[in-house]
């Protein structure tokens, strides 16, 4: 059985209330086997039937539950780096895509790689999230909005699981937008959502959430609630983009459709957020996407303090959010919203595990929990995401194995 000792900070996570406790153990040690988290606590009150592993040593530095990145929309080709510095000099992005940028002009670079190519540039950004300390991610569609691609994205994502390296938990975002061969007939595009794609991703079990983006350029509520009605017949459970870029009650849609989250909220309203408390409807802030479209954050502490649990993610995409980093995402979370590094961390552990229906599994280092963990270069969370630097994660460790940093220290003798 393995046993990391010499951990100067342990952060947990192991309570599912209070974003703030993070369950800290100073000096501490971490025993697994088979994948799975066999024991966490003191170093000086190790079991004695855990005492002669193998043993590594950890160099006094932080460890955390693996992060989870639970909103992302991994496989998709292209950039549109040329939009950056357009919205820099003020044009909009609800204007640039209504000029035929924006999602629809990934949706024609996603729609010209076949699916090696766009495998290897979803494995590429998963290798480097797993370097950050990335151990789950969430993979959305979105870029195919026809059954084929659809298809192809999902298999893209089926395809790297099956690799070693951070899990990945896939949804169908068909629902990103209306694609322009529908824009004269919007009820068909709805009507191949639910009556074609749908079936065919729950059939093949390619997916295990379905999205919308529930937004004034995008999809309506009477629209949205027909596909997650239609998602969650299928076993398909509803997640949404909500009140990103106007207060399209779209939480309160979460919260009436039993989403397992809402997504974005910059613009939510009281209404929202009381909706979403009621219904236990995690909130997953994107600061990044925030950030990149010059918005006011979401109201994150007044979330909190009214009971929702705020998960933390990076959006990873090619318009709104081009950076996969989560970590840097949390200093955002900080600074912008206004949350603790503490309840940041839970936000990018527990409660994004929460946001994928895996709490309890991963995003916590609890006995029976899965050995996921990361290794960094400081003292405690605080530190951490204060001293922000871009490479903290000195390993990361998915199932009980070292996937980024090389083979874990060994204990000198
Ligand atoms: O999560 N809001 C909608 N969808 C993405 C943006 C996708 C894009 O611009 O390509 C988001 O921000
Ligand atoms: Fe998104």
């Amino acid at each position: 059985m393995p046993l990391l000792e010499n951990i100067g900070c342990l952060a947990t996570c192991r309570s599912a209330d209070d974003q703030a406790d993070i369950g800290l153990i100073y000096d501490a040690a971490l025993v697994w086997r088979g994948g799975r988290v066999q024991w966490a606590g003191p170093s000086d009150e190790i079991p004695g039937a855990h005492g002669g592993e193998t043993r590594y040593d950890a160099g006094g530095r932080l460890v955390i539950p693996g992060l989870i990145d639970c909103h992302t929309h991994l496989a998709f080709g292209g950039w549109r780096s040329g939009e950056f510095s357009d919205r820099i000099r003020g044009r909009s992005y609800l204007d640039i895509a209504a000029g035929g940028g924006g999602i629809v002009s990934t949706v024609r670079a996603t729609r010209a790689l076949d699916e090696d190519a766009l495998l290897s540039r979803a494995r590429a950004f998963r290798s480097a999230m797993a370097s950050l300390g990335v151990t789950t991610i969430e993979a959305k569609t979105g870029y195919g909005l026809e059954l084929d691609t659809e298809l192809q994205s999902l298999r893209v994502y089926a395809r790297l699981a099956e690799e070693a390296g951070p899990r990945i938990v896939s949804t169908c975002l068909a629902a990103h937008v209306v694609p322009p061969e529908f824009e004269d007939d919007r009820a068909a595009y709805v009507d191949l959502i639910t009556d074609t794609i749908l079936p065919a991703v729950a059939g093949a079990e390619l997916a295990v959430f379905c999205d919308a983006f529930v937004e004034t350029s995008a999809f309506g509520r009477d629209e949205a609630r027909r596909i997650f009605e239609t998602g969650a017949r299928l076993g398909l459970r509803p997640k949404l983009h909500a009140d990103q870029l106007t207060d399209g009650g779209g939480a309160e849609l979460a919260a009436e459709v039993g989403a397992v989250s809402a997504d974005h909220l910059e613009c939510i309203s009281p209404v929202g957020i009381d909706a979403l408390a009621g219904a236990g409807v995690v909130a997953v802030t994107l600061p990044l996407a925030t950030l990149y479209l010059d918005q006011e954050p979401p109201p994150a502490r007044t979330m909190i303090d009214r009971g929702v649990a705020v998960a933390v993610a990076t959006d990873f995409n090619p318009g709104t959010a081009p950076s996969y980093h989560l970590p840097l995402a949390m200093m955002l979370a900080c600074n912008r919203q206004r949350m603790t590094p503490a309840e940041t961390l839970k936000g990018a552990t527990r409660y994004a595990a929460r946001a994928i229906d895996r709490e309890g599994e991963v995003g916590s280092l609890e006995v029976g929990s899965a050995a996921d963990f990361a290794v960094i270069d400081a003292p405690d969370v605080d530190h951490w995401l204060y001293h922000f630097v871009p490479d903290a994660c000195r390993w990361t460790v998915i199932g009980g194995d070292a996937f980024h940093g090389g083979p874990l220290e060994p204990v000198s003798s």
